[in-house]
């Protein structure tokens, strides 16, 4: 079953409340879905059948999804679009959208406890997973950002921000992918991947945020705004272009030298991730 409909499963399950519907009108306003691609890449790339990624790619999902609702609150980037939408707390309120955040990150971990997946398999991908997203990755990513706001901060200062903020959580999905396709010996080898793609993706981020109007991009560009050191304001879009560049390449050479994993699907949906302009 695809991504959508098995998002749309899993909450039709919950009882009706306002928070379910908040929850539902975040994750099925357009998001992209790269992190449960990438772990349904990584499962096809070892010829594994997909559908054992299934409660993981919803959590991942989710869990990706609550992070966006808070990071478009007040409090946070004070954002009002988001995936082509009012943001969920201009939708809702505030306290639904905290709740809703809530909500997705707790119910993500009932979902992926729920795979019928050996259980040493299962409790190695929630322990990948709840590392990536927790105070040690992406929230500790979240922290950081906020703290450099109207700061002076150094490329160095900055690569930690976004490998944690963003690349924690593109790494998880390719780890949980090598760890449910039995390929454990591979792990350090998808971390490094999951972080050079995560830099990637940030800094294109940051390029997009100046480069698209809020409409082309579905979302608030409020980086100037909110005085946040980015890729951008540090390198410059040219040096910050060709270091995103650079970093996807790296991942595309990385990817080909896997032994015994056919990268040829995942190269091209990074591809298409690389010339995004969304
Ligand atoms: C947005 O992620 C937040 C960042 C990490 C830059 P995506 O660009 O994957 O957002 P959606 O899921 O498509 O909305
Ligand atoms: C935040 O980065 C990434 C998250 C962990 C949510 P941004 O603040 O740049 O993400 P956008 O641009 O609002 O999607
Ligand atoms: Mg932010
Ligand atoms: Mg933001
Ligand atoms: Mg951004």
């Amino acid at each position: 079953m695809q991504i959508d409909a098995l998002l749309e499963e899993y909450i039709s399950k919950l009882p009706d409340s306002t928070v379910k519907e908040a929850m539902h009108y975040s994750l099925s306003a357009g998001g992209k879905r790269i992190r449960p691609n990438l772990l349904y890449a990584v499962l096809k790339g070892y010829g594994v059948d997909t559908t054992v990624g299934d409660p993981f790619s919803c959590a991942l999902e989710m869990i990706h999804t609550y992070s966006l609702i808070h990071d478009d609150l007040p409090a946070m980037d004070n954002d009002n679009l988001r995936r082509g939408k009012l943001t969920c707390h201009k939708q809702f309120d505030e306290a639904t959208a905290i709740l809703a955040g809530d909500g997705l990150l707790t119910y993500a971990f009932q979902v992926a406890a729920s795979s019928q997946q050996d259980a040493v398999i299962v409790q190695e991908c929630i322990s990948i997973l709840s590392g990536m997203a927790g105070p040690a990755g992406m929230v500790y990513g979240q922290q950081l950002d906020i703290e450099a706001e109207n700061q002076n901060i150094d490329w160095k200062q900055l690569q930690q921000i976004h490998q944690h903020k963003t690349g924690c959580l593109l790494t998880a999905p390719l780890m949980m992918g090598a760890l449910l396709a039995k390929h454990q010996e591979d792990l350090p080898k998808w971390e490094k991947i999951g972080y050079a793609l995560g830099l990637a993706f940030q800094i294109q981020d940051d390029v997009l945020d100046v480069e698209l109007t809020a409409k082309e991009f579905g979302k608030s560009n409020s980086d100037i705004k909110n005085h946040k050191g980015t890729s951008v304001s540090l390198l410059g879009i040219q040096a910050a272009k060709d270091m995103m560049n650079k970093l996807y390449h790296q991942v595309m050479d990385d990817l080909g030298a896997i032994d015994g994993f056919l990268s040829e699907s995942l190269v091209e949906y990074i591809h298409r991730i690389q010339i995004r302009r969304k």
